[in-house]
């Protein structure tokens, strides 16, 4: 039987209140046996772990999202930190850096609050959720300047070009590709998506948003990480069942789950 691992959702999320258990179902229809609920502030870093704890084959990442880079006070580090301490918590994150809108926090702030969080994860050993959008420069030059605090991750949804996914591969990351890689019009993002070593290529929906074809337009779910195992499959030219096979022990050896 397919097995696929989806490394990156927001299944805890008002969005699926509604219907959850219906997206479990169709979830487990898919093949899609395990799946990452990632965090983006402390308030959703706590619904994802309670979640985790809740269901099979869920865990979580707790982290403070770029967007949200300035509510990363010393007392919302520290209750990351208490979090983090709970089994279910397989990695740090999101975090990084975006650029996209000018009503971001600056910068400065945002690359603080990647630092100190990555710090966080190197304390604890666990490796790292990096949401990383029009920001690529900014953030490899941050990655190479700490190099001694790295503790392995995922380039998550990914966005940028084969030469932009060499340099994180020099370091050490996965990267992971969601929707956008179903898409007609990506040849860039196809093109990394056919280069990246097996060994490092990881899979994801980032749902509720960025449904992939042929479900574009719609809520995302977990289940749809299957459109997305089968494009990279046919863009390698490799049988989808090994594509799945080595793309969730990916996912299992990163988040020893
Ligand atoms: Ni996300």
């Amino acid at each position: 039987m397919v097995e696929l691992f989806d490394t990156h959702c927001h299944l805890s999320d008002t969005d699926f209140d509604q219907d959850r258990s219906a997206v479990l179902a169709r979830m487990a229809e898919m093949g899609v046996t395990r799946c990452a609920v990632i965090g983006y502030d402390l308030s959703s870093s706590e619904t994802a772990l309670r979640f985790a704890q809740e269901t099979d084959g869920v865990c979580c990442a707790v982290g403070v999202h770029p967007e949200h880079a300035d509510t990363l006070t010393p007392d919302v580090l520290d209750a990351l930190r208490k979090l983090a301490a709970f089994p279910e918590v397989r990695a740090i994150g999101e975090i990084g850096m975006d650029l996209h809108w000018d009503t971001n926090p600056s910068a400065e702030v945002q690359k603080k609050a990647c630092i100190e969080q990555m710090e966080l994860a190197y304390a604890l050993s666990l490796p790292v959720s990096f949401h990383i959008r029009d920001a690529h420069m900014d953030m490899i030059t941050l990655l190479k300047e700490h190099k001694s605090i790295l503790s392995g991750g995922i380039m998550h949804c990914f966005s940028g070009s084969w030469e932009i996914a060499r340099e994180y591969l020099k370091l050490g990351f996965y990267i992971s590709f969601a929707g956008p890689v179903t898409f007609k019009k990506a040849p860039k993002l196809q093109e990394a998506a056919r280069n990246v070593p097996l060994e490092r290529l990881l899979i994801e929906t980032d749902s509720p948003y960025m449904a992939p074809e042929p479900v574009r337009g719609r809520r995302n779910e977990p289940g749809n990480v299957r459109y997305i195992a089968e494009k990279i499959a046919e863009l390698r030219g490799m049988p989808f069942e090994e594509l799945a096979e080595r793309t969730t022990q990916n996912a299992r050896n990163l988040f020893a789950f």
